[in-house]
């Protein structure tokens, strides 16, 4: 029934936008462009991939390149050295992204920026994020290697705690405030202390704000980390949208005690109410039409021992939607289910929003054009859809006309050391990117 909805969400999505099938520029013109062929190194693309796996791959099962570890550090020093060499102005701002800029023909006009992350979830995989890094990299080398002078400078941008919550795009957007630094990370270092481990500077990061339009344009490549493409056995996804994603910190509390000697019936479990809340939100997102998602992924109980019923819990409600207004709903009806659990159980409920979310944002339909046109002239087949995920291009859309590119998941797995894209598919997804900049790049303006 979900599948269903969700491929009805997707023909309704690309009924509104696909109706504007020309690729449109400000004046209106119809814009056509050749591909200047261009060879990628598909053997350095897989050497790129294990580099950056080596940066975070441990006995565990998966990836712990987490934002602020020693392995984050590593792996940004190992990609400045590798930027630098391509003769690349390479900095880190006080937010710590890292960022390489390559000069255009002429340096008054404003970058084409492209980019993504490199920090990963705990026990993470490979793919979420280094795609649209790496490609950067290869993209720069293979201008160099054909002598291609851009008309904009171009700009990659390794965006810094992407997994904590978009926060180097938000610094860059300017929608980052005073509790954002205090956000603590799965790293153990708070935002504040994170930043300046990486080369920021927690004291001046306000500064690196940008106003709209900071950028003549911005597009991510990113893995799509779901399963619409493969399951339709398409090569690119062109994203029309990126869900907005709320967080929250949940507090029950309870009354700590002996778990041996007290009654069952004389108990304020802070536990129990804790799992009929998990079932509850799960219940109340199914209930609803549409193609949202809720989630408690995380719990704390405490003190957290099996001798001693718990006298708080903290855990986390995950909302996401491409509308707010739904975000509004869901969230309601939750809290509302809070209250009657609370009375049930004697345990009352705080919500405490978390400073560490993207809103819901539209990409630019000029780019979504132009990267669907060099799909098509590349042969490979496309289909406009929604992000599930979060990503720093809901935060570059903010400052400036933003696109995103999405290239299959195997299974649709991500989050996971199971997460994969073939080396064919990720070389697709470079030559989308490479091809989107350069047909962009004649362009004077996208709006
Ligand atoms: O959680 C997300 O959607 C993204 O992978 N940070
Ligand atoms: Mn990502
Ligand atoms: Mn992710």
């Amino acid at each position: 029934m979900k599948l269903f909805r969700y491929i009805f969400a997707l023909i309704l999505l690309s009924f509104i936008y696909g109706c504007d099938k020309n690729l449109k520029t400000k004046n209106s013109e119809k814009v056509e462009f050749e591909l200047s062929l261009i060879e990628l190194d598909s053997n350095r693309i897989k050497n790129d991939i294990l580099k950056l796996a080596s940066f975070g791959n441990t006995e565990l099962d998966g990836n712990e390149r987490i934002a602020y570890s020693d392995y984050n550090v590593e792996a940004l020093a190992w990609l400045q050295a590798e930027l630098e060499a391509l003769n690349l102005k390479v900095s880190i701002d006080f937010a710590g992204n890292l960022i390489a800029v390559r000069d255009g023909i002429n340096n008054n006009l404003k970058p084409i920026g492209f980019g993504s992350h490199i920090d990963c979830v705990p026990s993470g995989g490979h793919y979420d994020g280094q795609i649209g890094v790496l490609a950067g990299l290869e993209i720069f080398r293979a201008l160099n290697e054909n002598n291609i002078k851009t008309n904009h400078p171009l700009e990659l941008i390794v965006f810094s705690n992407e997994e904590g919550g978009v926060f180097g795009s938000r610094a860059l957007a300017g929608v980052i405030t005073d509790e954002t630094m205090d956000v603590m990370t799965a790293s153990g270092l708070t935002n504040f202390q994170g930043v300046n481990k990486l080369g920021g500077n927690s004291d001046r990061i306000f500064e690196v704000a940008r106003e709209y339009p900071a950028f003549h344009s911005f597009i991510e490549l990113h893995i799509e980390q779901g399963a619409v493409l493969e399951e339709a056995n398409l090569d690119i996804g062109v994203v029309q949208g990126i869900v907005g994603l709320r967080w929250w910190d949940v507090e029950i509390t309870g009354f700590t005690n002996h778990a041996g000697t007290t009654p069952m019936d004389r108990r304020n479990d802070a536990m129990l109410a804790a799992s009929e809340f998990t079932l509850a939100v799960n219940e109340i997102v199914n209930s609803i039409e549409g193609t949202h998602v809720g989630t408690v992924g995380r719990i704390q109980a405490y003190p957290g021992v099996p001798n001693v019923i718990a006298g708080k819990v903290i855990l986390s409600l995950e909302l996401r939607d491409l509308s707010n207004e739904k975000l509004d709903i869901l969230f309601n009806e939750i809290n509302k289910r809070s209250s009657q659990i609370s009375k049930k159980y004697g345990t009352p409920f705080e919500f405490r929003r978390l400073s560490a979310t993207g809103e819901p944002a539209l990409t630019s339909i000029a780019v979504q054009d132009i990267i669907e046109k060099v799909s098509d002239k590349l042969n490979l087949t496309s289909v406009r859809m929604p992000s599930g995920a979060g990503h720093d291009a809901q935060e570059m859309a903010l400052i400036a006309p933003t696109g995103m590119i999405f290239i299959p998941s195997k299974n649709g797995i991500s989050h996971s050391a199971a997460e994969y894209s073939t080396i064919s598919q990720v070389q697709n997804g470079y030559l989308t990117l490479l091809h989107s900049i350069l047909a962009i790049d004649k362009l004077d303006s996208l709006d």
